[in-house]
């Protein structure tokens, strides 16, 4: 089994992989970040990534990403991962993806932020409509003085 040389921007790190596998596949594995929402089945597009250089030594594009990206590879330079596969050294840009965890997880950073604001207010909000509450005991009616002199005057 060959293995050839991919040179992943824009960290500059070099990565071998096997003719066998798809280029999706082998750069999640050695733990780049590639977006996708099908996992590998050419159906969602977003495992998209530039080739730089050496597209001589990729597979031909498939149906499917034909349909997906278009004829236009010779513009674009742009080929689905996981259709992708490498028979000599290639260099890809992959920063589109770079970023997507990172947002993701400041996203999710931040709406918890903004819930805990939401029930840090409504517990302060309770606090301060429980200290303003008059509390009524007896269900709210005045109890009746007692005097000794209205029984004997019965
Ligand atoms: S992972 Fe969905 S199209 Fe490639």
């Amino acid at each position: 089994m060959n293995k050839h040389p991919v040179t992943v921007w824009p960290s500059g790190k070099v990565v071998e992989v096997s003719e066998n596998e798809s280029l999706y596949t082998q750069l999640k594995e050695a733990g780049f970040g590639i977006k996708s929402k099908c996992g590998g089945c050419a159906s969602c597009g977003d495992c998209i990534l530039v080739i730089k250089s050496g597209d001589e030594n990729l597979n031909e594009p498939s149906f499917e990403e034909k349909q997906l990206l278009g004829n236009v590879f010779h513009l674009t330079k742009e080929r689905l991962s996981c259709q992708t596969k490498v028979s000599g050294a290639i260099t890809v840009d992959i920063s589109m993806h770079a970023d997507a965890p990172a947002k993701k997880a400041k996203a999710v950073r931040r709406s918890r932020e903004e819930a805990d604001k939401v029930l840090e207010d409504r517990r302060a909000e309770g606090v301060e409509k429980r200290k303003n509450k008059v509390h009524k005991l007896g269900g709210g009616k005045k109890p009746k003085a007692f005097s000794f002199h209205d029984e004997e005057e019965k």
